[in-house]
C-alpha cells in the first residue's frame, strides 16, 4: 500500500492528521463520550495500552483543556509496553498492565488516590487466527480490569476495547461482578467490517471483601462451558448501541479527498509515529531485501550441500548474525 492510499480510502485516518491525532482511535474516544460523558467531574484519568497515545491526547485536551497546563487537580497517568512520546499533562509509565508493580505505579502518581476513570484500548499483536486473537483479545481485557480493581474508585468508571467473539458472554458476566452499569457500544469510527467494540461499565462496585489480585482474573467462572447456549437468567446480556453522532462519518466508506477547487492533494506525515515499535526491524529488514529466506530446491545439476536459513545474507560477506547486528547498528538497536 502507497503511503497516500490509506489517505484517500480512510476518512478517520485523514482526519486524524489533519486534526493533529496521533491515531484514528481518537475518534473512538470522542464518540463514546459524546454518548456517556465519560469525562464529566473526573479529575484523575487512567490510559491503558496507550502508546501512541491518541486516547491521551483526548483526555488532555478535555480534562486539562488543550495545552495540558489545566486544573493542576486533573492527573493522567498513561501506561504501554511500549515507549510513547511525551504529551503535555500526561505522565507516561512504560510497563505492562498485567504486573502488580504497574498498578503500584500508577497509584504513586495519584498520591494515594483511586482514579475516576480507567480506559483501555489495549490490543495484542493480531496473528490473523480469529480464535486465538479473540482469545488474547479476552485476556488482555481481563488484565485491564484486573489492574482497574486495584486503581478504580468506587463509583468509577471503565472503559474497555472488546472483541464480541463466541465467548462474549463470559466477558459481560466478568464484569457485571464489579459494575452494575455494562454497556457494549461501537463508535461510528469502528469499521463494521472489525469485531472490535467498546464495553462501558460505570458505577464500580466490587463483591462485599474483594481483595484486588492478578492471579485470578476468572473469579469464579470457568472456561469450559459454551456460555453462549445458556438461557434465562443465567446468560449475561447486555444492551448494546452504536455510538456517535448519525451525521459522523462512516468508516466503511470511501470519502473523496475534500480539495479546493485547482488544489493537488499532498500527502500529510503521521502527527506522532510510534517510537520504536516492535515492527520496526521487521520493516527494515524486508525493505532491504534482508529477511533470510528458506533456500528452494537447488538446481539438479549444482545439487551440493544445502544453503542455511541466513543464505540471503551471506554474499554481504558476513554471518546472517553479524549482518543483522550490523543492520541494527545501523538503526541503534541491540538485537
Ligand atoms: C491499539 S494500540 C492503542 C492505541 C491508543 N489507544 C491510541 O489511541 O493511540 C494497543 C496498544 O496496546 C499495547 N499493549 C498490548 N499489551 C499490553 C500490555 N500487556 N501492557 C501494556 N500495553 C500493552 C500495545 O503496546 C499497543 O501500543
Amino acid at each position: 500500500m502507497g503511503r497516500s492510499s490509506k489517505d484517500k480510502r480512510d476518512i478517520y485516518y485523514r482526519l486524524a492528521k489533519e486534526e493533529g491525532w496521533r491515531a484514528r482511535s481518537a475518534f473512538k474516544l470522542l464518540q463514546l463520550d459524546e454518548e456517556f460523558q465519560l469525562f464529566e467531574g473526573v479529575r484523575r484519568a487512567v490510559d491503558l495500552c496507550a502508546a501512541p497515545g491518541s486516547w491521551s491526547q483526548v483526555l488532555s485536551r478535555k480534562l486539562k483543556g488543550g495545552a495540558g497546563e489545566g486544573p493542576e487537580a486533573v492527573k493522567i497517568v498513561a501506561v504501554d509496553l511500549q515507549a510513547m512520546a511525551p504529551l503535555p499533562g500526561v505522565v507516561q509509565i512504560q510497563g505492562d498492565i498485567t504486573k502488580v508493580s504497574t498498578a503500584q505505579e500508577i497509584i504513586q502518581h495519584f498520591e494515594g488516590q483511586p482514579a475516576d476513570l480507567v480506559v483501555c484500548d489495549g490490543a495484542p499483536d493480531v496473528t490473523g487466527l480469529h480464535d486465538i486473537d479473540e482469545y488474547i483479545q479476552a485476556q488482555l481485557l481481563l488484565a485491564a480490569l484486573n489492574i482497574t480493581t486495584h486503581v478504580l474508585n468506587k463509583g468509577g468508571t471503565f472503559v474497555a476495547k472488546i472483541f464480541r467473539g463466541k465467548d462474549v458472554t463470559l466477558l459481560y458476566s466478568q464484569l457485571r461482578i464489579f459494575f452494575p452499569n455494562v454497556t457494549c457500544a461501537k463508535p461510528r469510527s469502528s469499521r463494521n467490517s472489525s469485531i472490535e467494540a467498546f464495553v462501558v461499565c460505570r458505577g464500580y462496585c466490587p463483591p462485599e471483601g474483594y481483595v484486588p489480585n492478578m492471579s485470578n482474573p476468572l473469579l469464579d467462572h470457568c472456561y469450559d462451558v459454551d456460555f453462549n447456549q445458556l438461557e434465562g437468567p443465567n446468560r449475561v446480556i447486555v444492551p448494546f448501541l452504536a455510538c456517535g453522532d448519525l451525521s459522523a462519518y462512516d468508516s466503511d466508506r470511501t470519502y473523496p479527498l475534500q480539495l479546493a477547487p485547482g488544489k493537488e492533494y499532498s500527502y500529510v506525515p503521521p502527527t506522532q509515529p510510534p517510537i520504536r515499535p516492535p515492527y520496526q526491524e521487521a520493516c527494515f529488514l524486508k525493505k532491504n531485501n534482508l529477511l533470510a529466506k528458506e533456500p528452494g530446491p537447488p538446481p539438479l545439476e549444482e545439487a551440493g550441500p544445502a544453503p542455511s536459513y541466513g543464505s540471503v545474507l551471506e554474499p554481504q560477506g558476513c554471518p546472517p548474525e553479524t549482518a543483522v547486528e550490523n543492520v541494527l547498528a545501523s538503526l541503534s538497536m541491540s538485537p
